[in-house]
């Protein structure tokens, strides 16, 4: 604990109030989920993205984007799934460890895979305790409200921070028959804000919300004490993430309404990869400057 006395527990953790999260530095430290709370308290929107291998993880955390998510959307925009289903503890404690030893500043957050944490408190302590010991993440992420509220306990009580994910829930794309936007209703609108209050008293520090309506994403952000992170859930929400594949340029396929392309990467890729095949056809490439005498 900081010896430091004063009452705000955030202006105690040291992140003084003019460092900003995104791109702010100075402290020579991670952020943590205090600085997210301190952020909430100070009105400041934040970036998050995924991220799912060491190198990528280093140009976004040279960026300044201050979370990073190892989410089990590796499952299609790294491991070549359909879906995040079949994704497994083992794959992403090892590019959870990838991306934590590619960055120094960002909060790493891993997610809880499918068949990870819902059997009971005690396998999603056992998974989430591999993450911090294993990977050397700052966080875990799991899905589902009251369904999740006592393995989110379990965690916390533990000393693993916890962010929670409502709204469209991708490990649960079979229940739902797709992806689509939920919370529409407004029996549905009531058990998402239920769901999201019950995150905030199970001590989870932050909750994404998918695919949700402006105005309901907007109701939980006014309602909670803890961040809202949103992903199609509108202007309103605390902060943004988006999968980095899609924010890039690089995901093939359809694209979701709320996705915006930063960068046509894939195509940058595909004109270098065909300029170096060209060249080495055509006999350019290795020239007399690449070669060894
Ligand atoms: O796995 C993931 O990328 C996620 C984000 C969509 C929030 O859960």
């Amino acid at each position: 604990m900081s010896s430091n006395t004063s009452a705000h527990p955030i202006a105690a953790a040291g992140e003084g109030p003019g460092l900003t999260l995104y791109g702010g530095d100075g402290t020579g430290r991670r952020v943590t989920v205090r600085d997210l709370a301190r952020a909430k308290q100070a009105g400041e929107r934040w970036p998050m993205l995924t991220a799912y291998d060491a190198m990528i993880a280093s140009v976004f955390d040279d960026a300044g984007i201050p979370v990073l998510l190892v989410g089990d959307s590796a499952g299609n925009n790294h491991l070549g799934y359909e879906n995040t289903v079949p994704v497994t503890m083992d794959q992403l404690v090892m590019l959870a460890g990838a991306v934590v030893r590619g960055t120094r500043r960002a909060l790493i957050v891993a997610d809880l895979p499918f068949g990870a944490y819902q059997e009971s408190p005690e396998q999603a302590l056992r998974n989430g305790t591999r993450f911090l010991k294993e990977a050397g993440v700052g966080a875990v992420k799991l899905e589902g409200g009251q369904r999740s509220a006592h393995q989110v306990e379990a965690l916390v009580a533990a000393g693993v921070p916890v962010m929670a994910h409502l709204g469209l829930t991708p490990q649960s794309v079979h229940t739902f028959g797709g992806y689509r936007v939920q919370g529409r209703d407004e029996e549905s609108a009531e058990q998402l804000i239920a769901d999201a209050k019950t995150m905030q008293a199970a001590g989870a520090f932050a909750v994404v919300l998918e695919c949700v309506p402006e105005e309901l994403a907007a109701r939980v952000t006014d309602l909670l004490e803890i961040p809202t992170i949103g992903i199609g859930a509108g202007a309103r929400c605390d902060a943004q993430v988006l999968v980095w594949t899609d924010m890039a340029g690089m995901t093939t396929g359809h694209t979701p309404k709320f996705v915006k392309q930063y960068v046509d990467l894939r195509g940058a890729l595909g004109d270098a990869a065909k300029a170096f095949a060209g060249d080495v056809v055509g006999g350019a490439y290795p020239g007399p400057e690449h070669a060894f005498h």
